[in-house]
């Protein structure tokens, strides 16, 4: 078992990476998860978990349900729970889950415990960690929410033997992305290592070093200010697909993927990427299946629907791009419209 200190000052929390331990509480729990996940995983929960009450509060599943009225109805079922403030809230699922589960625990009775016990390969490296949490609403995805960390995340590669391979690469996007902003080491892991055999200790060494990386971001910048937008590299593209593509056609993960490739065809025009390197990060996507090519039909309109953004202020879209190599970043708001437009139709 590995542990991973988040520091931030009153809030400070642990990540345990490896085998899930025995979780003892003084007071009520609620177990928050979806009817797929439960059952894949609730048992092995409930067998590690010794508290005076658990409840279970079951979600539908998917994205298309992380909005207000989920979190209306698990507040609801919290409340029937009897929950106190001493009582922990504990979210076991993805990204999804951990998203709506923090969310609740920080407006029930102005906020109570909660733990991330994540089961897919994007909650462990990103999601279950730094305390974002919210849902999305008609105007766009996490617009509602607050930033609320958790008291602990225990992950445990164990429950990602169920998780379906696309889900797994999906999380691989949010891996690389890491890599190739802060870690050339790591991201030669990635490219080198021997995805033949037994993946386990695969899987355990990647969350490890990206719950690391994700630490050190958060630590520095709680809410966002500054180097944390980095961990948006490929998103301001990714974000304009999965709303041009009605948010059903690709996961998050595989719109990442296909906006890191559009980061870097930008940096690539912007002499801040080498083609070698800019080529060596397409198949390292590869490798993962990842190195999908999305077809952008009209320029302008990608374009201005970045400006829906939350990462665009004051009119300025924020670019996250390498800066002259694997390993390194850099911010830009600066970018000429009609250098990143020829860019796009580039993309045609
Ligand atoms: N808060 C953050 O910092 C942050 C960061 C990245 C992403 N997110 C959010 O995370 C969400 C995406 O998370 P996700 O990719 O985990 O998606 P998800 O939570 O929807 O999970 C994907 C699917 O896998 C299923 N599943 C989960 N664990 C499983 C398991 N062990 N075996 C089999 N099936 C399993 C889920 O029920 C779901 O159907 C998005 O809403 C995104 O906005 C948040
Ligand atoms: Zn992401």
């Amino acid at each position: 078992m590995q542990e991973i200190k988040i520091n931030l000052k009153d809030n400070s929390y642990s990540v345990f990476i490896g085998d899930l331990k025995n979780l003892e509480f003084g007071s009520k729990v609620a177990i928050l998860s979806n009817q797929k996940v439960a059952g894949l995983h609730l048992k092995t929960l409930l067998e590690r978990i010794k508290a005076p009450q658990i409840s279970i509060i079951s979600v539908p599943d998917g994205e298309a349900y992380k909005n207000l009225k989920t979190i209306e109805q698990i507040l609801e079922q919290m409340f029937c729970s009897y929950l106190d403030r001493k009582s922990t809230l504990i979210a076991l699922g993805g990204g999804v889950i951990s998203d709506m589960g923090g969310f609740a625990a920080s407006i029930y009775e102005r906020g109570i415990d909660f733990i991330n016990i994540p089961t897919t390969l994007l909650a462990c490296v990103d999601a279950s960690v730094g305390g974002k949490t919210g849902v999305n609403n008609a105007f766009g995805k996490n617009l509602i929410g607050s930033f609320y960390q958790p008291r602990a995340v225990y992950c445990d590669s164990a429950f990602l033997a169920t998780l379906p391979s696309r889900e797994l690469r999906a999380g691989m996007a949010e891996v690389i992305k890491m890599a190739v902003m802060f870690d050339k080491d790591f991201f030669d892991y990635l490219v080198n290592f021997d995805l033949s055999g037994d993946l386990a200790g695969f899987y355990d060494e990647i969350i490890n070093k990206c719950v690391r990386l994700k630490a050190s971001v958060v630590a520095q910048d709680e809410k966002e200010n500054g180097v944390r937008a980095v961990l948006n590299y490929g998103h301001t593209f990714a974000h304009v697909i999965e709303r041009q593509s009605g948010y059903g056609e690709f996961l998050h993960g595989e719109a990442v993927g296909m906006g890191i490739i559009m980061a870097n065809e930008l940096a690539l025009r912007l002499n801040l990427l080498s083609l070698d390197d800019a080529n060596k990060i397409k198949a390292c996507l590869a490798r993962f299946n990842l190195a999908l090519n999305y077809k952008i039909k009209d320029a302008n309109a990608f374009y201005n629907a970045f400006y829906l953004d939350k990462k665009s202020a004051n009119n300025k879209i924020k670019f996250i791009l390498p800066n002259g190599k694997i390993g390194s970043y850099c911010l830009r708001d600066d970018i000429d419209k009609s250098v990143v437009l020829d860019v796009l139709q580039g993309l045609k």
